[in-house]
């Protein structure tokens, strides 16, 4: 239902966060976010690999509800795992009949498109249950290889997952390697900790891959709105490829000019004085940046690196984590070769290990922030206002004056 906009009083309003400000103590500043424990709903979210969905139903928690994913006739389907009789998860079960998953206690048959119940084997043809009962079903696509799910606001439509994904996956061919991990640790610490400016060359010190590839410091990057994203961009750092790439990523290490007196310098190759036209105009993202609904893109400057924190349960998130290569052809092989000898050890294994430590001892709020946590509070403030927007566009809430204009 549509609402009207409506004028918060003054004294209601949430102040805008900011590290800056000493002594906070709770998330109150981002009351949506900080509700959102067991994920933002409205958004797509990647569960599993497209080639481990197959005829026998297999069970995943999302957003805290439990559904189960079976392959028909080449479609994925998700349905709620519980079955009405009895309780019992239908992942438990298998296909008796096409088109259909019959749960293994007492037959209980379900059509896989609506999940209505349309027969129920132990009660025969005169079963008066079949067509009033059935359990919950769930929107599905397979993108990336990946089976993605739509968790809904309420009983809304989802939304077309094309617009969610970067426009660089949708428009490009592309070749990708990655893993699903499922951790400890709610979804929104994984999410901060990606785009924290102060972890990256200390959490991460003892990496190796920290030897190939150099970190950020929070004190040469800014944080700029662009669109649905926000972004971290390194002042000093520019890269040769255009953006968004259409399969022309060059293979060049990242040119740097002369950092100024006094800063840090991160030890790139090839220090120059040479800066893409593209940056110059300021039409660039960051090397890394972050979007709705937990999505992390680091731009390297030969390939792409995305993380989705997946959100299990309040205490669990899924890390999934895609290194992308715009290639073709016979170059795919050589970027699987690379990535199954080392990025998927070196990042995707010891890298991202550190943080998957670091994020499931993280404690809840309170919370005492320090300068660089800039960036975290960036993306709280991101999340706030894209989440009260989607939950206002859904009727869930009142829409506010503050919303209104950031539409607009
Ligand atoms: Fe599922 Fe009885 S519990 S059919």
């Amino acid at each position: 239902r549509k609402t009207a906009a409506k004028e918060p009083a003054k004294a209601d309003r949430a102040p805008r966060a900011s590290a800056d400000r000493i002594g906070r103590q709770d998330w109150s500043s981002w009351p949506h976010y900080d509700k959102a424990a067991s994920g933002f709903r409205g958004y797509w979210y990647p569960v599993t690999w497209a080639s481990h969905i197959t005829g026998d139903p297999k069970p995943f928690t999302l957003c805290g509800e439990k559904i189960t994913l079976i392959r028909d006739s080449g479609t994925v389907y998700a349905l709620h795992n519980r079955c009405p009789h009895r309780g019992v998860p239908l992942s438990e079960g298998n296909q008796q009949f096409p088109g259909t998953v019959s749960c293994p206690y007492h037959g209980w048959t379900f059509d896989l498109p609506t999940g209505n119940l349309s027969a129920v084997i132990t009660d025969g043809p005169g079963c008066r249950l079949t067509g009033k009962l059935g359990v919950r079903t769930y929107a599905v696509e397979e993108r990336l290889g990946m089976v993605w799910v739509y968790m809904p606001i309420a009983e809304e439509e989802p939304h077309p997952i094309d617009e969610q994904l970067p426009e660089e996956l949708v428009s490009n061919a592309f070749v990708m390697g990655g893993r699903f991990d499922p951790r400890g640790g709610n979804w929104r610490f994984a999410c901060e900790n990606g785009f924290d400016e102060g972890h990256a060359k200390y959490l991460h010190r003892t990496a190796l891959w920290r030897l190939l590839k150099p970190m950020p410091t929070w004190n040469i990057t800014r944080i700029v709105p662009k669109g649905r994203w926000i972004y971290r961009v390194q002042d000093e750092v520019y890269w040769e490829a255009d953006f968004p790439g259409v399969g022309r990523w060059t293979n060049k290490r990242w040119w740097m000019k002369q950092p100024p007196e006094g800063t840090f310098n991160l030890g790139n190759t090839g220090a120059t004085d040479k800066v893409d036209p593209v940056i110059e105009s300021q039409d660039f993202p960051g090397f890394a940046s972050l979007s709705m609904p937990g999505m992390l893109r680091i731009a390297y400057p030969n390939f792409m690196h995305y993380e989705f924190y997946v959100p299990i349960d309040a205490d669990h998130h899924m890390y999934v984590g895609v290194m992308v290569n715009f290639k073709r052809g016979w170059d795919t092989l050589r970027f699987y070769g690379k990535y199954l000898g080392a990025i998927r050890w070196l990042f995707h294994g010891q890298f991202s290990g550190q943080d998957a430590w670091m994020v499931d001892v993280t404690d809840a709020p309170p919370e005492k922030l320090y300068r660089p946590d800039v960036s975290l509070t960036a993306w709280r403030n991101l999340g706030e206002e894209e989440y009260a927007k989607k939950l206002a566009a859904a009727g869930v809430i009142e829409a506010t004056t503050d919303t209104t204009e950031t539409e607009a």
